[in-house]
């Protein structure tokens, strides 16, 4: 089968023809036929993983994915060959991810059915981004008419994060640049602040004079995160998506929330595809591109949205 791998750490991910798995006791082999691209396939490529996982190498890339069930290993009770799925294809021996044609997942894992009114690109791209944001929100109880800055708002996971924001009654600020703010709009942000025309600490607080309650944000070093809780009005909530957060200085001004690690599951999933079936939430496509020319997207930067594999 085609899938995407890494040889080893640091290597360049390529196309090549690996063997198609089986389902061994317990597993559900899928046929994908979408897979979502998020930053942290480039992470994994390059060994973040390394010392946490056993990984096998080649190393097959990607975590979200969704296509059909083509068979089931003996004792799986939850799945029958043919129903469609989506899933998070990231278990130990880390290497055997969704960058493929075929994939092998424990039907204990974080693998579900698909609604029939979600199609399965729209839910490839959701497990990793949707579930991180979906999280936040969880544990932040946003009360109606508080005030929510997203940092990082044009990607993956912030464009669910400013709709269930928005859902969650917050008032949201966006950031993004000028030619995606019209879309930030659309998903349910009150406003967006142009990070590239100046100082966003200095842009929101001449509007919030009294501070904010909560800001997540996904892209910030550390010393730019610290900068911006300066807007954050003590006991608010600050998230770091990527380990920026000095979790003691949040405690010492009341603040909750800190670095998160997405712990959402197949339940957390099916509760983010019911919303999507409903309506509620729409899933931002940004690209499909053809598994043949998936290496050249995976680590790219700048994203609207998400960015989806065809298989
Ligand atoms: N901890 C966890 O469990 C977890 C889960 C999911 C993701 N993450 C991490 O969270 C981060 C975001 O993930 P993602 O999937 O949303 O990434 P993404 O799809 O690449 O989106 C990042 C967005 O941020 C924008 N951006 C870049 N620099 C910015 C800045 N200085 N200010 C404002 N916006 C900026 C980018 O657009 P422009 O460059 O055009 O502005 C892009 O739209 C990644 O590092 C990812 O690995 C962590």
């Amino acid at each position: 089968m085609r899938a995407i791998v890494v040889r080893k750490f640091g290597a360049t991910p390529e196309l090549t023809d690996m063997p198609v798995p089986e389902a061994g006791a317990g597993a559900v082999r899928v046929q994908l036929e979408a897979a979502g691209v998020n930053p942290f396939d480039a992470k994994m490529a390059d060994g973040i993983l390394d010392g946490k996982l056993p990984h096998d190498f080649p190393m097959i890339l990607g975590v979200d994915g969704a296509g059909t069930v083509a068979a089931v290993g003996p004792g799986v009770t939850g799945f029958a060959v043919g129903d469609r799925v989506v899933g998070k294809f990231l278990n130990p021996p880390a290497g055997h991810g969704s960058f493929a044609e075929f994939a092998v997942v424990p039907e204990s894992g974080i693998l579900v059915r698909v609604p029939e009114a979600v199609p399965t690109v729209a839910a490839a791209a959701l497990p990793t981004a949707g579930l991180t944001a979906q999280d936040m929100v969880d544990g932040t109880e946003i009360e109606p008419g508080q005030t929510v800055l997203i940092i990082g708002a044009t990607g993956g996971v912030g464009s669910f994060l400013v709709q269930l924001a928005n859902m969650a009654g917050a008032n949201v600020i966006a950031t993004a640049r000028g030619d995606v703010a019209d879309q930030m709009t659309r998903l349910g942000a009150a406003e967006t602040v142009d990070y590239t025309a100046g100082s966003v600490r200095e842009q929101v607080a001449a509007g919030y004079p009294d501070g904010i309650d909560v800001l997540y944000d996904l892209v910030s070093p550390p010393e730019v995160l610290a900068e911006l809780t300066g807007l954050v009005r003590d006991g608010g909530t600050v998230y770091s998506t990527i380990w920026s957060a000095d979790e003691d200085a949040l405690r010492s001004r009341g603040i909750r929330g800190g670095n998160i690690e997405s712990k959402g599951g197949a339940r957390e999933l099916t509760r983010l595809l019911d919303r999507v079936a409903e309506g509620d939430v729409v899933v931002p496509i940004d690209a499909t591109v053809p598994l043949a020319d998936g290496a050249s997207v995976i680590g790219a930067v700048g994203a609207r949205g998400k960015t989806v594999l065809a298989i």
